[in-house]
């Protein structure tokens, strides 16, 4: 049976600002001590990361204690009810741990493995998306829904594009080749570093499209949703975004857009 999105959201949202609010109180001033590393050395994970992802997993099973559980900080939970969640405590974990007030809380829910509801907070700032499949996202403005409908774009050329680099080495030096080819080619590029703070950037025009290599289903459900619900196109190498490529464009310019970022080699 499938699950009412609303109250899917309303969950997301309730465990999304506490946890928030508990990096905001846990964080001490200057920088944060790293605890360990995970894909390469550059790779940082801190305890805050892991509390928090404790305290998401905690609340949700309170909540709904069938569900499944994807989280970038723990072991995968398989469920029973259809439903899972795939949750970020900290997206942008380099800019916690070097005070850019630029990094959030990312919690999605999959209904039979289809991302039906998202929401997103960035920590420092407090500002919040949501997004339920089918019924658009917005920005919050207190309990108010202000929904988002992203710009559409005039030039490719004069596009500015959001973007990021995987922590591997090999994978980056890799990216910064496509990259080389790609920059004159549009207006120029933004890495904020959050995925998902992005794309929800690019769901309220404050870029006019995005490419990314190596993204997570936890970096990517959220503000994916965010993002496609605001009429934004997105796209993988052919076919679904995945971690080996995530594209997104408003409709005026998604193939053209698509088009030169694989022309580019990403
Ligand atoms: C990272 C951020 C970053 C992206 C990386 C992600 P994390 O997530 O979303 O913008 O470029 O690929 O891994 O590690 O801070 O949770
Ligand atoms: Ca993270």
């Amino acid at each position: 049976m499938s699950a009412d999105h609303e109250e899917l959201l309303a969950l997301a949202r309730r465990v999304g600002l506490e946890a928030a609010a508990y990096v905001r109180s846990a964080r001490p001033a200057g920088r944060v001590d790293v605890s360990s590393t995970k894909s390469s050395e550059t790779d940082v994970v801190t305890a805050i990361d892991e509390a928090c992802e404790r305290l998401i997993r905690e609340r949700i099973f309170a909540a709904r204690p069938d569900d499944g559980f994807v989280g970038e900080e723990g072991d995968d939970v398989a469920g029973a009810s259809g439903v899972d969640w795939v949750v970020d405590p900290i997206d942008g974990t380099v800019n916690f741990v070097y005070g850019i007030p630029t990094y959030g809380v990312s919690i999605a829910a999959r209904q039979d493995g289809e991302v039906v509801v998202g929401h997103v907070v960035n920590i420092a700032s407090g500002a919040e998306w949501g997004a339920v499949a089918g019924a658009g996202s917005w920005r919050y403005d207190g309990d108010e829904r202000l929904v988002l409908t992203a710009p559409p774009v005039a030039r490719l050329a004069h596009a500015l594009v959001a973007t990021g680099f995987n922590y591997v080495p090999e994978v980056r030096a890799k990216q910064a080749a496509a990259m080389a080819a790609f920059i004159p080619q549009v207006r120029d590029i933004r890495r904020i570093g959050s995925a998902s703070l992005d794309l929800c950037g690019l769901a309220e025009g404050q870029f006019d499209a995005y490419v990314e290599q190596g993204l997570k289903p936890w970096d990517l459900a959220a503000g994916g949703l965010v993002a496609r619900e605001a009429g934004l196109v997105l796209s993988g190498l052919d076919g679904e975004p995945d971690e080996r490529l995530v594209m997104a464009a408003h409709p005026s310019v998604a193939e053209e857009y698509f088009e030169l970022v694989r022309a580019c080699g990403f």
